[in-house]
C-alpha cells in the first residue's frame, strides 16, 4: 500500500498527465491518494498563487506552464450495498472511469454500459455529467461527497443540487474549483435492465452483428467497438474528446439555416419548448475542417468535432485552431461554439473560457 505524505513535486511536468500531450510544467503537483490529506489542502493551496484539481486530464487543455499547485486526486476506494433488484456503488473520485464501468458490466450491474471508454476519473464524471450513446450520468446518479477548500468542510450533494444539464452542473458552474469529490454514489441494477439502444449508431452496430435482444455486456462491447471506430485513442494521438459542445437552437434557428443547407443533420430535444440539437462535427466538417491540419494541431480525419495534436503542438496553437473554427462556424450557419475541454490560461485560472 502506498503512504500518503503532502509531499510536493516542483517543476512537474504534466505531459503524461493529459490527453491532449501538452507538455506543460506545474510549479508544483501534490498526489492525494488518502482522504486525511484533503483536510491540509487548504493550507497547502494558500502557498500558491492558483491551484487546479486534476483527474485524468482527459478534458483540459493546460498552458506550457501553471503557475501553481496541481491536485492530483487519486483517492480509490470502491465499496458496493447490494439490495434485491439493484446495488449502489460507492466510488472514489480517483478511479479510472472505465475500469469502474468495465467491473459494473462484468458484475451485472446495469447504468453505465453505454458510458464504457469514456477516459478519465469518476470523480470528474459528475462536473461535466458526462454522457454517450444515450445515456448521461444523471441517470444513474445518487449523490456525491465533496470537501470544500473554503469551509474545510465535507459537503453532500444530492442529484437535485447537482443542476445536471447537457454537459453541465453546479461544478462548472458558481462552484467551480472549490469543492474536491472524493466519492460518488450510483445506483445500479441488478435485474431487469434498462437496455438502452435508442443512439442511431449504437442501434445500427447492433443491427449488423445480429444481435436483437442485447444484455448489458453486448451494449457494453457495441459503445466500444464504435467508440474505437472513430475516436482517436489518446494513447496514439493527443485528443481531449469533442472540443465543442453540441450547440442547440431553437426552430426558427433551425428553419433559417435549412434554407441554405437542406440537408443539416439535426435532432429534436424534447422539453416545455422544442429545441434542436446540431452536431458541431457536421457545422466543422462543412466548414472544411474535417481532416484539416495546421502544423501538428488539426481535426481528426473520421470526427470533425474532435482536435488533435499529431506531436508538439502548444496550447496556443490549439486555441488559435479552435478560434479559427469558431469563427467559421458562426460566419457560416451564425452558431457560437462553445468549447466543452476546460482551457485552462493564465487569465483564466479554474475557468472555462469562451474563445
Ligand atoms: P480532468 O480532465 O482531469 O478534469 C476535468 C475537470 O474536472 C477540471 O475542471 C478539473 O479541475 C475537474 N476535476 C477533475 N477531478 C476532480 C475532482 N475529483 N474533484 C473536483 N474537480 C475535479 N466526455 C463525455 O462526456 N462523453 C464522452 O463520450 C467523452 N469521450 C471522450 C473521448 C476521448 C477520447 C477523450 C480524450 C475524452 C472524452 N470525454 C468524453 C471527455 C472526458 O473524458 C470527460 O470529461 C471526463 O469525465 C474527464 O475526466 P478527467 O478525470 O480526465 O478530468
Ligand atoms: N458528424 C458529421 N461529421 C463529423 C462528425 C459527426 O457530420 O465529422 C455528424 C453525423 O451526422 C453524426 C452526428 O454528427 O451522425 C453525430 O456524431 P457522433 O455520433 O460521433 O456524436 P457527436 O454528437 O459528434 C457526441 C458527444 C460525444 C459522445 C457521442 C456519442 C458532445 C459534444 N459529444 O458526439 O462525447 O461520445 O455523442 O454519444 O456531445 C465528448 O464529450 O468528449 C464526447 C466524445
Amino acid at each position: 500500500m502506498q503512504t500518503s505524505t503532502d509531499t510536493i513535486q516542483s517543476n512537474f511536468s504534466l505531459k503524461e498527465f493529459n490527453t491532449f500531450g501538452l507538455d506543460c510544467t506545474a510549479g508544483g503537483f501534490l498526489r492525494v491518494d488518502n482522504p486525511a490529506q484533503l483536510s491540509r489542502l487548504p493550507e497547502l493551496i494558500s502557498r500558491y498563487e492558483n491551484y487546479l484539481i486534476l483527474g485524468g486530464g482527459s478534458n483540459l487543455l493546460l498552458p506550457d506552464y501553471f503557475d501553481g499547485l496541481v491536485v492530483q486526486i487519486a483517492l480509490d476506494k470502491l465499496q458496493t450495498r447490494k439490495s434485491d433488484s439493484d446495488v449502489l456503488v460507492n466510488a472514489g473520485g480517483g478511479l479510472n472511469w472505465h475500469e469502474l464501468v468495465t467491473f459494473c458490466v462484468k458484475e451485472n450491474y446495469g447504468g453505465l454500459e453505454n458510458l464504457a471508454l469514456i477516459p478519465g476519473s469518476t470523480g470528474a464524471a459528475p462536473i461535466q455529467n458526462i454522457g454517450a450513446y444515450g445515456v448521461e450520468l444523471k441517470d444513474v446518479f445518487v449523490c456525491l461527497n465533496a470537501f470544500d477548500l473554503q469551509s474545510g468542510e465535507y459537503r453532500c450533494f444530492n442529484r437535485e443540487e447537482m443542476e445536471f444539464g447537457y454537459r453541465d452542473s453546479v461544478f462548472k458552474g458558481r462552484h467551480k474549483g472549490r469543492f474536491i469529490i472524493s466519492d460518488v454514489w450510483l445506483k445500479l441494477t441488478t435485474k431487469n435492465h434498462r437496455i438502452n439502444t435508442s443512439y442511431g449508431s449504437l442501434a445500427a452496430h447492433l443491427k449488423n452483428k445480429g444481435i436483437d435482444n442485447p444484455g448489458i455486456a453486448d451494449v457494453f462491447n457495441a459503445v466500444v467497438e464504435v467508440r474505437r471506430s472513430k475516436l482517436p485513442d489518446p494513447g496514439q494521438i493527443g485528443n481531449a474528446g469533442s472540443f465543442f459542445k453540441n450547440p442547440v437552437v431553437d426552430a426558427g434557428n433551425l428553419e433559417s439555416i435549412r434554407e441554405k443547407h437542406p440537408d443539416v443533420v439535426f435532432f429534436e430535444l424534447k422539453g416545455p419548448e422544442v429545441m434542436y440539437k446540431i452536431p458541431a462535427g457536421w457545422l466543422i466538417e462543412r466548414c472544411g475542417f474535417k481532416g484539416k491540419f495546421k502544423g501538428s494541431v488539426g481535426c481528426y480525419e473520421k470526427q470533425a468535432l474532435v482536435l488533435v495534436n499529431r506531436g508538439g503542438a502548444k496550447s496556443s496553437d490549439l486555441v488559435s485552431f479552435a478560434g479559427e473554427i469558431q469563427h467559421s462556424v458562426a460566419a457560416e450557419f451564425g452558431i457560437p461554439l462553445e468549447p466543452e475541454v476546460n482551457i485552462v490560461q493564465p487569465e483564466n485560472y479554474g475557468n472555462v473560457i469562451s474563445l
